[in-house]
C-alpha cells in the first residue's frame, strides 16, 4: 500500500491506475465499520484508495475536533490488512491552502435533523460536502462508500454527487454493529463502561420499533412511543427521535415505503447518532392459483 500526503502525488500515483477506482473516505481512527468498507471497495475496485482526514469544516466550535483520536500508523496497518492500495493522508494545509473560502451547500436534506441549528447546525453538511466533494475532485473515483450508520450524510452525499454530475456511483453500505446492538462509531471510544451500557438504549429503542412495525404496526405514534420508552428506561435524553421519510427525510405521517426512524442523544461526553429503515411488513397477496385435489 502506498502513502502520498499530496494532491500531486496522488493524482500521479492513480494517472495509470487500473480502473474502477473505489473511494472509501475516513476521518481515520478506523474500526470494524470503515473496515468493512473497505472490503466491500476491495470487491467493486481495481483500485482502492482510503483517504484520513479529520476535517475541521464540518465540527463546530463546540465539538470535539481537538480530542478526536488519530493515530495513522495502525489505521494504516489496518487498511493495508484489508486490501487499500493507496493511503492517503493529506495535512490540512493541503485541503484548505491559505485564502481557502469556498464552500458546497446541498439543498434540501442538509437542512434537516443533524443540520437544523438545533443540533449540529448548517455548517456541518457545508464541511462534509465541500471535503468530499474536493475528495471527488481529487481522486476522480467510480465508486464511493459510505456508511448507513450516517444515514443523513449518504443522502447528502447522494444528491452531491448527483446536482454536481460527480459520475461516482455512491454505494451505502450497512451499519456495523457490535454484538450488544451498539453501532460501531469512533465515539464509542469517549465512553465508560457504565456509559456505554446506557448507549445500548439506542439500539433497543430503534429494534423496538422495527419489531413493532414487523407486527403491523403503521402509526408513528406508537412507533415513537416504543422507542422512547427504551430510552427512558435509560435515562436517555434523545436530541432527536424522528421518523422521516428515507429518501428525502420529509416527516412521515405514517410508516408507509421506506421509513428512517434516526435518533441522536448525549451519553456521558459522546453525542451518538444511529438509525434503522422501517419497511411495513408486505401486504398478503390474493391466491389466485386454482384449487387442486379438492374433495368433490
Ligand atoms: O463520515 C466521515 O467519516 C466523514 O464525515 C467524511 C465522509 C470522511 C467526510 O469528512
Amino acid at each position: 500500500m502506498k502513502l502520498e500526503r499530496t494532491v500531486s502525488g496522488l493524482r500521479r500515483e492513480l494517472a495509470g491506475a487500473p480502473r474502477p477506482v473505489a473511494l472509501v473516505p475516513t476521518m481515520g481512527a478506523l474500526h470494524e465499520g470503515h473496515l468493512t468498507l473497505i472490503r466491500r471497495a476491495r470487491e467493486q475496485g481495481a483500485t482502492v484508495v482510503v483517504s484520513i482526514f479529520v476535517n475541521p469544516a464540518q465540527f463546530g466550535p463546540r465539538e470535539d475536533l481537538a480530542a478526536y483520536p488519530r493515530d495513522e500508523e495502525r489505521d494504516a496497518r489496518l487498511a493495508a490488512e484489508v486490501g487499500a492500495d493507496l493511503l492517503f493522508v493529506p495535512p490540512a494545509e493541503e485541503v484548505y491552502p491559505p485564502g481557502f473560502d469556498s464552500r458546497v451547500e446541498v439543498g434540501g436534506v442538509s437542512a434537516e435533523l443533524e443540520g437544523d441549528p438545533a443540533h449540529r447546525g448548517p455548517e456541518h453538511f457545508r464541511g462534509v460536502a465541500t471535503v468530499v466533494a474536493k475528495l471527488f475532485n481529487m481522486v476522480g473515483p467510480d465508486v464511493a462508500l459510505f456508511g448507513q450508520k450516517d444515514a443523513q450524510q449518504a443522502l447528502v452525499i447522494r444528491k452531491l454527487a448527483r446536482d454536481l454530475d460527480f459520475g461516482v456511483r455512491i454505494e451505502v453500505v450497512p451499519t456495523v454493529r457490535d454484538r450488544d446492538g451498539l453501532a460501531l462509531s469512533t465515539r464509542n471510544g469517549y465512553l465508560t463502561a457504565a456509559e456505554r451500557e446506557r448507549a445500548l438504549a439506542l439500539s433497543r429503542a430503534l429494534r423496538a420499533a422495527e419489531a413493532l412495525v414487523e407486527g403491523g404496526e403503521l402509526e408513528t405514534d406508537r412507533v415513537l412511543e416504543a422507542a422512547r420508552a427504551e430510552l427512558e428506561q435509560a435515562a436517555v435524553v434523545p436530541e432527536y427521535l424522528e421518523l422521516r421519510s428515507a429518501a428525502d427525510l420529509s416527516p412521515a405521517e405514517r410508516v408507509d415505503g421506506e421509513v428512517l426512524m434516526c435518533v441522536a442523544a448525549r451519553v456521558g461526553p459522546a453525542r451518538l447518532i444511529d438509525n434503522v429503515i422501517l419497511r411495513a411488513p408486505a401486504e398478503p397477496t390474493l391466491d389466485t392459483r386454482p384449487l387442486t385435489g379438492a374433495a368433490t
